[in-house]
């Protein structure tokens, strides 16, 4: 599963209408588009779009298996069929531009380069002593970890954690990040992507780690990792990655910056940017 949401400014009184529908079908996934409305004072204002993408698995073989092709007959169906396919060809590009197969481009590059040199002692030429710019804070100072034992009680149809349950509590570490960064209270922006990339099985230990990892006028980019350990072998495996975005109430206390110290942090700072962008 794939989700992209954006967060709208919701009302807690009002009624909402919430519908769905596919909006492209692949060999063996498909993508809804699911829609929030809400009323006001008798008309239905759209306050919410969120994309899905659903894999379907063959129950016995765990492998892909085929779904029904999706035709659109009136113009309307055949223009949304068209974004769906538009999206999915946006979302194979990204994957093929991740900072885990190629190098940043160039432009990219000189950023890091230049918030590296901004760390360095002036004429020192020593490349090893790092300094904190002014109201900045390392990356890794703004890191949270927490562990969740996976109980059955947090099972869906298939016996695996709710994605629904992993969403909610990776969205709380990283709004206490984000806001903890801040040193103010803050709205939610976005969900950006979340990719489910392994099931969690009931009994898992579940290691969620997040950091702020970009930061652009009164908004906050987080990255939440989520891992399961094997208890027997120590061995870790990544089952999801969750990008949410925050920003500030009002303007009235400016965001400090947040600054990479390694190679790896500095991958997580564009990776970032380009979720942010
Ligand atoms: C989703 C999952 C089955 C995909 O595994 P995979 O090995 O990449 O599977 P496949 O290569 O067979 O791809 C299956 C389909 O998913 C699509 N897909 C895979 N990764 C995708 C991604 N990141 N974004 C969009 N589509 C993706 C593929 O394009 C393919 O679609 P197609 O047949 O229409 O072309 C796997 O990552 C998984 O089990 N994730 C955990 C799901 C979960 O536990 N969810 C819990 C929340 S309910």
């Amino acid at each position: 599963v794939f989700v992209e949401v954006a967060i709208p400014h919701m009302h807690m009184d009002r009624d909402i209408r919430l519908s769905g529908f596919a909006s492209f079908v692949g060999s063996s996934s498909m993508e809804i588009t699911l829609k929030i409305d809400q009323d006001n004072n008798g008309t239905w204002e759209h306050v919410l779009h969120a994309l899905f993408v659903l894999a379907a698995r063959d129950p016995r073989t765990k492998k892909s298996a085929k779904m029904n092709p999706l035709i659109g007959t009136s113009e309307k169906d055949i223009a949304i069929i068209k974004t769906g396919k538009l999206n999915r060809q946006r979302r194979l590009t990204e994957q093929d531009k991740s900072l885990f197969k190629i190098p940043p481009d160039t432009s990219e590059s000189t950023i890091v380069h230049d918030l590296f040199l901004k760390t360095l002692t002036q004429n020192a030429s020593i490349f090893r002593t790092r300094l904190l710019v002014e109201n900045s804070m390392w990356m890794e100072e703004t890191g949270l970890r927490t562990m969740y034992l996976c109980h059955p009680e947090q099972r869906n149809l298939y016996n695996k954690i709710f994605g629904g349950y992993l969403m909610r509590k990776s969205f709380e570490l990283a709004w206490t990040a984000a806001s903890l960064f801040a040193k103010q209270s803050l709205s939610t922006l976005a969900v950006d992507d979340i990719m489910f990339e392994r099931p969690v099985e009931i009994g898992s230990l579940l290691f969620l780690t997040t950091r702020v990892v970009y930061v652009e006028g009164n908004k906050i980019q987080t990255r939440v990792n989520a891992e399961v350990v094997d208890i027997h072998t120590a061995e870790r495996h990544t089952t999801n990655i969750f990008y949410f975005i925050f920003k500030t109430k009002d303007n009235k206390n400016p965001l400090q910056n947040v600054v990479p110290k390694t190679y790896a942090e500095a991958m997580m700072y564009l990776d970032g940017k380009r979720h942010l962008n």
